[in-house]
Order: structure tokens, then C-alpha cells, then sequence
């Protein structure tokens, strides 16, 4: 998704500015540009298609002086409306307004046409040179009152957005203005900034504020103001952000991706710790969360997009088998526009590592319309979704920097494995010393299960090996094995573009294992002994028809007969081993991208954060 970055103060702002924007990589883009005001004032812009250090390398053939600013703004495009060209590319603008901008203006065909009778003419293809037409016709009209354009110009917008804005006749000054788009006010000493997200920024301060739905803030380089949509200036608290840069950094990795995965055994601790009381039971104090109104509800709905979604599996199995409460898991993007049936009665959790997902925080508004008290499970801090649920449980991941999201699921996994045991203690359908046990377990011994497994990180990436040359292959299981593969075969999709299918294994026979073929790559998931002959005959099936299989399972000799490749798994963690499988899945996914030269952490087409419909 788009990432804005923007500086006013010192003289290094274009500095900032390309830091910035490599932060804010992990979004997704195909195109990046800057607009700055060089020494006499002049806004340059400067803008390049793919990766940014085409970017770095157009503004290096530049002279110091003329690199020399003390204001501008910067932007990384994810192309909604035209191609990813330059000439897309933003800030978009005209020789007195210049603008970057993430969201997407419904309206702007229409807002061109009224333009176009005016007399404006366009250079792209973009909804983005609309919105800053329209902000010029507007302070061209008005006399030059930058806010007053502003508010004139988001009064013509249906859409969404989070902007950067910068007049021509206004060096020095930058002005910012959000709605449906998550957009932080960084506070630094006689320097101000403006981001999508507070990684942009971490090397120049920790300080920042949140932007409200239609805030408009003005920031020079030593003030920052706030006015709301009346026009009156809003007393805005100073946060400061929990990450610190090195969090936020490869730390010696290859890449990113990887770097998370191995971080899962800490994250799942800091994550569960402080939901774990002295006598060794679930105890959530999270704010505004009340775990007896959640157990009372009728039915759980769980809505998320994507790897999110996919932890909302894991959560409807473990809620369901210990607090015996249905739960029914919703793909947000069709949920937003079903006639869902809701009502008070109903307890809606929501799911999201950025907690700015524009499907997921739609259907969360809508919920809450009904009536259902919406409980959120996100991992950023003050986040939109986080904002506008009934209460929040933060995920403690730290910052989740590729796109594939991989620690995040596992702690989501497991806090919902510890928020189903509090159920339990809640509706009494399990007693207190089963519970103790099994919240001991889940605290102790899966991360431990995570620890022996990325110490057998060779074994795993040896198994892949297999995958090199492959487009098509499928990912099995039953039960709770199924849904742990859902979230494996997108892993796969995503990150090494291999057509992956996951399949319930006893489903496979009525019809798709059509498709089985000589050498068809297939990765079985067995943990749970209880269908362990079924999963064997599965196995068998496919084998049968060519299939070459690989099989992550516990110690089994009957799956080693059927199998060409076995990754034994530690079983400490007993039950919980299909949220700890995830990590050789996602181990097996980074390695399948890297045979095949993709570019892991920011995989083609993907954004890290999706806040456009
Ligand atoms: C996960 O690997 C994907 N990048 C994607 O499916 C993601 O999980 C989804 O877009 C939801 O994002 P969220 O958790 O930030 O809401």
C-alpha cells in the first residue's frame, strides 16, 4: 500500500526523505517521488518507477546545493488508478500545489471533468492529480487560504485518503489531512514530519500524534497545529511509539521475513505473559476488554482478511473445543456488504496485525451498527481498527515489516488458544487445573516447539529444494491440520508465487485429486493422531497417482513409508503443534522464494497493508 513520508526543518529533509521511504518499502509499491523546496524556494520533484534506489539514484546525480532543503515530501506508490509509470508516480501537483496521497478518490472523473471545463489540463491517469487540481482551483479561488482550500477540496471528495500537501508560495510549510487512511504527525526538535506508519520516522524521534478522521494539521518546524473539520483547534495528546529502530531493522538477516519467523518464540511470550496471572490462568485486564461479556455472547463471529483470517481458524477451533461457544469465521471483504445477521447478542472479534485494513475495518464499523461488541486482536498500537472497536487486545510482535505475515499469525494463533482457556474458566466447560495445565503448555512448551524448529531451519529449507521448478502443488490436512495448511498455501502463493491449493485431505478424492499428476508436489500436515490412519490413506491416494509427497507430521512410521521427504516435529506442545507447524511452512515458503529468485519480503503485486477497498 502507498507510504508517505514528508519533513519540514533542518536541512537534510531530502535525507529524510529516502530514509523514510526505504522504511516504508514493506508497504508495497512500483514507483516512488519526491517534491522538495530547493534553496530559492522552488518545489523540485523528482520521481522514478520501481524500486527506490532508482529514486536514490536520480536525486545522486544531483549537486549538494541543490539537494540542500529544509521542506518537502515523499511517497512510495501500491498504482490503484493508471499504470505504474513516472508519469504516475506521485507528488502529483501542478507549479503551485504539489501532493502525495494514499486512498482512493471515487469521485474524480467527475472532479476532472468540472477541472477540465476550467480549463486544467492533466498529465497522468491518477485520481491522485485530481485531488491536487482540485486543492489549486480552490486556493487559486479563495485568495490563497491553504486551509480553507483544504477544507473546500475534501468537502468535493468521496473516497478515501491520507495526504501531504505543500503550496509553492508557502515554503516551509507542510499541511496534512486524513480520512479512512492511517496518517502520524511526528513531533522532533525544530522539526516536524508527517508518515503512514511511525517506522518512517523512528530515526528522528519516538514523539508522534495521530490524525483524526478529517483533521487537518499544518506543521512547520517548530509548530504543528491540529484543526477539526470546524475549524477548531484540537488539544492532541503526544504518543510515543514502542519500537525502536533496531526493531524496525534487518538485524543481520537476509531478509525481513526471515528475521520474524525467528522471532516468534520471544513475540509469543511477550504477547501471552501479561494475560497469565500468578496462579498460572488466562487473567485479560486489556482495556475496555470484559472476557464475562465475550463469554455470554450467543455466537463468536470472527471477521479478518488474509493470513488474519486464517488465525481466525485456529481461534473458531480452540474456542469451540474448550468454551463450546459457535463461532463463525467471515472473510471481512464479503462481509462488509452481506446482509449479515447480527445483533446484540453477538460477540464480534476482529483481527488485524496493521489494524488500518480498509475490508476488515468496514465490516468492523458495520457490526457495530448492529449492535455487536466488537473486540479487536491488533498488533500496532492506536490504530484505526484499534480506535473504533469496543476493546483491543494487542498483539506484543513488535513492528511486522514484510509483507508476508508470519509472527503476527502465530501470536494472534496463540492468544486466541489463551483467550479460549479464559472462556472455559468463564462457562465452566473445563476445570481450573485442565486449564492451568493447558495455558502452561501453550506458554511454555510452544514456544519451545518453536525454538527446536528453527533450529532444524536446514532440514526444512533441504525439503524444498523439490519445489524449484514446480508452479503447482497442494497443501493437506484434517481438522485443525487443514486450517493451519490454509494459511501455509497462501504463505507459498505469496511469497514464491507457486499456485498452491490447500485442501482438506478427505475432501480431495470427490474431484480435485483429478489434478494429481507424476511428480505433483503435495506437503501433508498430520499432528493430530486422532486421523492419523485417515491421513495416511490420503497420503496413499496421492502417492498412488504420482504425487510426490512431503510430510510434516510427529514421529510416524507409516507416514515415513508413504512419504519422499519427513520433517519430524518436537511434540511438547501437544495440541498446540499446528500453530507451531506454522513456522516450517513459513520456513518452507521464505525458501521456496529464494530458490526462485523472488523478492521475499516484498513479494510482486502485495502490500503489507491493504487500506484501499
Ligand atoms: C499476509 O501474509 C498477507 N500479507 C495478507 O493476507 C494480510 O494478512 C491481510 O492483508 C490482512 O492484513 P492485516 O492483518 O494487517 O489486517
Amino acid at each position: 500500500m502507498c507510504g508517505i513520508i514528508g519533513c519540514v526543518g533542518g536541512e537534510k529533509a531530502l535525507d529524510v526523505l529516502s530514509s523514510g521511504l526505504h522504511a516504508l518499502e514493506y508497504r508495497g509499491y512500483d514507483s516512488a517521488g519526491v517534491s522538495f523546496f530547493n534553496e530559492s524556494s522552488e518545489i523540485i520533484t523528482v520521481k522514478a518507477t520501481g524500486k527506490i534506489v532508482n529514486l536514490d539514484e536520480k536525486l545522486g546525480k544531483m549537486s549538494e546545493s541543490e539537494k540542500r532543503s529544509s521542506c518537502g515530501i515523499g511517497h512510495t506508490r501500491w498504482a490503484t488508478h493508471g499504470e505504474p509509470t513516472e508519469r504516475n508516480a506521485h507528488p502529483h501537483g501542478n507549479e503551485r500545489v504539489r501532493i502525495v496521497h494514499n486512498g482512493i478518490i471515487e469521485n474524480y472523473r467527475a472532479l476532472a471533468e468540472n477541472l477540465t471545463a476550467k480549463g486544467y489540463t492533466f498529465t497522468s491517469e491518477t485520481d491522485t492529480e485530481t485531488a491536487a487540481l482540485t486543492i489549486d482551483y480552490c486556493y487559486k479561488t479563495n485568495g490563497g487560504d491553504a486551509v480553507k482550500a483544504i477544507s473546500e477540496a475534501r468537502a468535493l471528495f468521496d473516497g478515501s485518503y491520507a495526504m501531504g500537501i505543500i503550496f509553492a508560495d508557502r515554503p516551509g510549510e507542510i499541511y496534512s489531512i486524513r480520512k479512512d487512511n492511517p496518517l502520524i504527525i511526528g513531533i522532533g526538535e525544530g522539526k516536524n514530519f508527517i508518515a503512514s506508519d511511525i517506522t518512517a520516522i523512528l530515526p528522528y524521534t519516538k514523539d508522534y500524534i495521530r490524525l483524526e478522521e478529517n483533521e487537518i494539521a499544518i506543521l512547520t518546524p517548530d509548530l504543528v497545529k491540529v484543526i477539526d473539520e470546524n475549524g477548531n483547534t484540537c488539544d492532541k495528546k503526544i504518543e510515543k511509539a514502542l519500537w525502536d529502530v533496531k526493531s524496525a531493522q534487518r538485524g543481520g538477516y537476509d531478509h525481513f521475513m526471515l528475521k520474524e519467523i525467528h522471532e516468534e518464540p520471544e513475540v509469543i511470550e511477550k504477547t501471552l505473559a501479561p494475560r497469565i496471572g500468578a496462579n498460572g490462568l488466562p487473567a485479560f485486564s486489556d482495556e475496555n476488554f470484559d472476557i464475562k461479556r465475550l463469554a455470554k455472547a450467543r455466537r463468536i463471529i470472527i471477521t479478518a482478511c488474509g493470513t488474519a483470517m486464517h488465525a481466525g481458524f485456529m481461534a473458531k477451533y480452540f474456542i469451540e473445543k474448550y468454551a463450546r461457544i459457535p463461532v463463525n469465521v467471515e472473510i471481512a471483504s464479503e462481509m462488509r456488504y452481506a446482509d449479515m445477521i447480527i445483533d446484540e447478542n453477538d460477540a464480534v472479534i476482529v483481527i488485524s496485525q496493521s489494524g488500518e485494513t480498509a475490508d476488515t475495518l468496514a465490516a468492523l464499523r458495520l457490526a457495530k451498527e448492529k449492535g455487536a461488541f466488537v473486540t479487536s486482536i491488533v498488533n500496532v498500537v492506536g490504530s484505526t481498527i484499534a480506535r473504533e472497536s469496543n476493546a483491543t487486545i494487542y498483539t506484543w510482535a513488535g513492528p511486522e515489516i514484510a509483507v508476508a505475515s508470519t509472527k503476527a499469525y502465530v501470536v494472534q494463533s496463540a492468544l486466541m488458544v489463551l483467550l479460549s482457556l479464559g472462556l472455559a474458566l468463564e462457562r465452566n466447560t473445563m476445570d481450573e487445573q485442565k486449564v492451568r495445565v493447558l495455558t502452561e503448555k501453550l506458554r511454555y512448551a510452544l514456544p519451545k516447539d518453536v525454538s527446536k524448529i528453527l533450529a532444524m531451519q536446514d532440514e526444512i529449507f533441504d525439503a524444498v529444494g523439490y519445489l524449484s521448478d514446480k508452479t503447482d502443488m497442494f497443501c493437506l490436512g484434517r481438522g485443525i491440520d487443514y486450517y493451519a495448511m490454509i494459511e501455509a498455501s497462501l504463505k507459498i502463493k505469496e511469497v514464491s508465487y507457486i499456485h498452491s491449493e490447500a485442501y482438506a485431505a478427505g475432501e480431495l478424492k470427490h474431484g480435485t485429486i483429478s489434478l494429481i499428476e507424476k511428480g505433483t508436489p503435495v506437503i501433508v500436515l498430520s499432528t493430530d493422531e486422532s486421523v492419523r490412519q485417515k491421513m495416511v490413506g490420503n497420503i496413499r491416494e496421492v502417492m498412488s497417482r504420482g504425487a510426490y509427497v512431503i510430510s510434516i507430521t510427529t514421529p510416524d512410521a507409516q507416514i515415513d513409508a508413504v512419504s519422499e521427504r519427513v520433517i519430524n516435529l518436537p511434540s511438547e506442545s501437544g495440541e498446540f503443534l499446528p500453530i507451531a507447524a506454522a513456522t516450517v511452512l513459513q520456513l518452507m515458503a521464505y525458501r521456496a522464494a529464494i530458490i526462485k529468485g523472488c523478492d521475499v519480503d516484498c513479494p510482486r503485486n502485495l502490500a503489507k497493508s491493504v487500506t484501499v477497498e
